[in-house]
C-alpha cells in the first residue's frame, strides 16, 4: 500500500530529526500498538532504541515467550525482560475492589517500569504506542462518565516520572491504520490482527481476589478456548474472546466421583471499537466442545457457562 509506504518514510526521517543521537526506551505489552511502535523505531534508530516489558504474572499462555522470541530472536531489538509476577500477585493478595486492582497494578507497573529503564545509560525519550483515538479519549471523556466507569491503566504518569521527552509515532493513526503500517513493515500477521488485552490482564478476568493458582487455572481454560475458536477460523470476525474464572465452586459428577470446582465463563464479543459490543453467536456444538476440553483437561473447573450479554448493559470485561 503506497500510502503506508509513504507514512512509514516520513516518520522515520521524523524520528530520525527527533532523536539525533539520543536513546529511545519503549515499553512493549505484547499487543499490536507498541509491537509496530517498536519496530518503525528500529527501522528508524537502531540499536538506539532498548525495548522494556514488564512482565506481572497476569498475562496469557505463552505471552512473555511470545514477546522475547519476536523482538530479541526475531527482530534483534535490544530487549529488557523483567518477570515481576511474586511482586504483582503479593501486592494483589486479597483484594477483591476491581478498581483497586486496577490502581494496584497500574502503581507497581510504572514502578517497575521505572526501575528497569534506569538501567538504559542516557536514555532521552520514551517511545509510546499512542493511537488517535487515544488522544481524542482523553479529551472528549475528561470529566464525563465514560472514563469513571473502569479507570484503564494505560501507562499514564509514566513520561513524567521518567522524565523523558515523549515519542509518539502513531499519533494520527487509527487501529486499522496501524494494522497496515506494521504490515508494511513485515510484522507477522498473527501479531497484527490480536485480540485487545487490557493491561491489568487476567486480574480483572479473576473476580474477587487474585491468586498465582486462578492465574494458571484461567490461562489453562483461556488457551483452550482460543486454540478452539482458531481451529474454527473464528479468530478474525471475533474483537476479543477469553475466559473468566468465577468465585463460585458448583458441584459436579467426574467418573464415580463428586466435584467441587470452580465455573469458568466464556466471553466472545463482535465491535468496531469496543464502546459497543455483541456477544458472538457460536453454534451449541462448538461451545460444548469447548466446554469439554476446559471440564477434561483444567484441573479446578468442571462447569463452563458462555455470556450473552451485550455492551451496554454490560461491559466486555467483566471487572
Ligand atoms: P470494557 O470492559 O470497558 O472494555 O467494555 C472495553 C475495552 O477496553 C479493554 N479494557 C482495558 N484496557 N486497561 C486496558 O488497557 C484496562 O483497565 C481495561 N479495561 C478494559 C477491554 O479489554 C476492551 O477491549
Amino acid at each position: 500500500d503506497w500510502t503506508m509506504a509513504a507514512f512509514r518514510d516520513t516518520k522515520i526521517a521524523e524520528i530520525r530529526a527527533q532523536v539525533g543521537d539520543r536513546r529511545v526506551i519503549c515499553g512493549l505489552s505484547g499487543g499490536v500498538d507498541s509491537s509496530v511502535a517498536a519496530v518503525l523505531l528500529h527501522e528508524a534508530i537502531g540499536d538506539q532504541l532498548t525495548c522494556v516489558f514488564v512482565d506481572h504474572g497476569l498475562l496469557r499462555a505463552g505471552e512473555a515467550e511470545q514477546v522475547e522470541r519476536l523482538f530479541r530472536d526475531h527482530y534483534n531489538i535490544p530487549l529488557i525482560a523483567r518477570d515481576a509476577s511474586d511482586l504483582f500477585l503479593s501486592a494483589l493478595n486479597g483484594v477483591d475492589d476491581p478498581e483497586r486492582k486496577r490502581k494496584i497494578i497500574g502503581g507497581l507497573f510504572i514502578d517497575v517500569f521505572q526501575e528497569e529503564a534506569q538501567k538504559v545509560e542516557n536514555a532521552g525519550l520514551l517511545a509510546q504506542g499512542t493511537l488517535y483515538p487515544d488522544v481524542i479519549e482523553s479529551v472528549s471523556f475528561a470529566g464525563g462518565p465514560s472514563v469513571t466507569i473502569k479507570s484503564h491503566h494505560n501507562v499514564g504518569g509514566l513520561p513524567e516520572r521518567l522524565n523523558l521527552e515523549l515519542v509518539e509515532p502513531l499519533r494520527e493513526l487509527f487501529k486499522d491504520e496501524v494494522r497496515a503500517l506494521g504490515r508494511e513493515l513485515g510484522l507477522p500477521e498473527r501479531m497484527i490482527g490480536r485480540h485487545p488485552f487490557p493491561g491489568p490482564g487476567l486480574a480483572i478476568r479473576i473476580p474477587g481476589p487474585v491468586s498465582a493458582d486462578k492465574a494458571d487455572i484461567l490461562r489453562k481454560a483461556d488457551a483452550i478456548y482460543l486454540e478452539e475458536i482458531e481451529k474454527a477460523g473464528l479468530y478474525d470476525a471475533i474483537w476479543q474472546a477469553f475466559a473468566v474464572l468465577l468465585p463460585v465452586k458448583t458441584v459436579g459428577v467426574m467418573g464415580d466421583s463428586r466435584t467441587y470446582d470452580h465455573v469458568c465463563a466464556l466471553r466472545a464479543v463482535t465491535a468496531v471499537d469496543g464502546m459497543t459490543a455483541d456477544s458472538y453467536p457460536f453454534d451449541h456444538a462448538f461451545l460444548s466442545q469447548v466446554a469439554t476440553r476446559i471440564i477434561n483437561e483444567v484441573r479446578g473447573i468442571n462447569r463452563v457457562v458462555y455470556d450473552v450479554t451485550s455492551k451496554p448493559p454490560g461491559t466486555i470485561e467483566w471487572e
